[in-house]
């Protein structure tokens, strides 16, 4: 083993990275972060600002073609994006091959993916009006395979879009709808779910987006790359936290058992972390985490809920993190998903479908991270090395002499 991590250690240029954490797979045009200040831009824009004072349309625009659009530039995407809400009508039936208790996260893996079975016109990642419209489709559709999934779930009829609605007041229509009763969408409700969306509209390199991205290095289809993404994006340390973390505020359930799950966390014998705390580049805060929390206030206060168990548990938990030597020393800070559970439970979401939620608003990113990649002359498959620490070279032994 020495004399093979020998041989490695005198190639021309060879690093060793787990986790990648100081490696960059790629150089990109389109998010910017600075963990130390915490700081995250979108082409430029910080996210504070996109939070505030855009919408998430325009900033899948952004995102999408690297500048803000102008106001017929805005209603072309817009229209582009609502033209497409619609799923073939065929998805149904695949829909119904899926067991009615499962994971919305695992029925929008297969379904995604399947994508690239119905929408076979739009997979030549050669043509560039190809690549387009898979784009467009991809932010208009999982949306609506989202909220089918949930619908599934209950055992409700799905809802079709509304294209007359905003991008988030139809994705609370397609969730919230029964067919006797259409879903009243409050706007201001709208509003923080849009906002909910910009927040997870890109983050460079993280798991999922490096999936997207190593799958696509191979040439493979649009639809199947994003499924890839959906599929990484799912695991507890990354998407999944959303779910992890408010389970966990439920459970630890009153302020007085806070110190109890301070302590496990610090325990090096418990695997229990802190779900929505800590993150691989923000060492000082999250910026998102921090719009989240003031629109978990607002969105609470406007649906009249007050002194809400959950929120005080959060809100103290924070407090007393931030002042533990561990998590200073560690610069352990919460991250978007500390909060944004908070809000989605309020809105009447159940835990199954945050990380759902999260996959939607990501696409955008992932798209734009992909055409980005295409697009460049440069692209080459992805292919780490590793380093070998298993046996040395032996001869193989017929069945009966071992
Ligand atoms: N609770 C307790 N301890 C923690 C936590 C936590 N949430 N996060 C990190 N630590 C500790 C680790 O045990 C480690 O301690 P050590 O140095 O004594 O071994 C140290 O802090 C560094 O942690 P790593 O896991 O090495 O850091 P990494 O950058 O690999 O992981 C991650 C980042 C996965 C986000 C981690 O902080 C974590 O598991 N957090 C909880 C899950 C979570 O909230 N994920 C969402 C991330 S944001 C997103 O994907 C949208």
């Amino acid at each position: 083993v020495l004399d093979i991590r020998k041989l490695y250690a005198q190639a021309d240029v060879f690093t060793y990275d787990p986790g990648f954490t100081s490696t960059a797979s790629c150089d990109s045009t389109i998010t910017y972060i600075d963990g130390d200040k915490g700081e995250l831009w979108y082409r430029g824009y910080p996210i504070e600002q996109l939070a505030d004072q855009s919408h998430y349309l325009e900033v899948c625009y952004l995102l999408l073609y690297g500048e803000l659009p102008n106001k017929d530039q805005l209603a072309d995407f817009e229209t582009r994006i609502t033209r497409h809400t619609m799923v073939h009508e065929q998805m149904h039936y695949f829909f119904r091959g899926f067991r009615r208790d499962s994971h919305p996260m695992a029925t929008m893996v297969g379904v995604v993916g399947a994508m690239s079975a119905f929408y076979h016109d739009s997979i030549d990642i050669n043509d560039p009006v190809q690549r387009e419209i898979a784009s467009i489709r991809l932010i208009a559709k999982v949306p609506t395979i989202a909220a089918m999934a949930y619908k599934y779930s209950l055992g409700q009829p799905f809802v079709y879009p509304r294209n007359e609605l905003d991008y988030a007041s139809n994705f609370l229509h397609m969730c919230f709808s029964v067919p006797a009763e259409p879903y009243h969408v409050d706007p201001a409700l709208s509003r923080a779910m849009d906002r909910i969306f910009t927040l997870h509209a890109d983050h460079e390199q993280n798991a999922s987006t490096s999936t997207v991205r190593l799958a696509g290095s191979s040439g493979a289809n649009p639809f199947a790359c994003i499924a890839a993404g959906i599929a990484c994006l799912w695991g507890p340390a990354h998407g999944g936290a959303n779910q992890a973390c408010l389970e966990m505020l439920r459970e630890i359930g009153s302020v007085e058992r806070i110190p109890e799950f301070i302590a496990r966390a610090k325990d090096k014998n418990d695997p229990f972390r802190l779900m929505g705390f800590g993150h691989r580049v923000y060492k000082n805060f999250d910026p998102r985490a921090k719009v989240m929390k003031e629109s978990a206030d607002e969105v609470l206060d406007l649906l009249g809920v007050h002194n809400n168990p959950t929120l005080q548990v959060a809100k103290e938990l924070e407090r007393i993190a931030l002042e533990d030597e561990y998590f200073v020393s560690k610069k352990l800070y919460p991250n978007v998903d500390f909060y944004s559970g908070i809000i989605l439970e309020a809105m009447g979401f159940p835990t199954s479908m945050f990380t759902p939620i999260f996959a939607l608003s990501r696409t955008v990113g992932w798209i734009s991270q992909w055409k980005e990649m295409i697009a460049d002359p440069q692209n080459k498959i992805g292919r780490p090395r590793q380093l070998y620490v298993g046996s040395p070279r032996r001869d193989y032994k017929p069945l009966d002499a071992r």
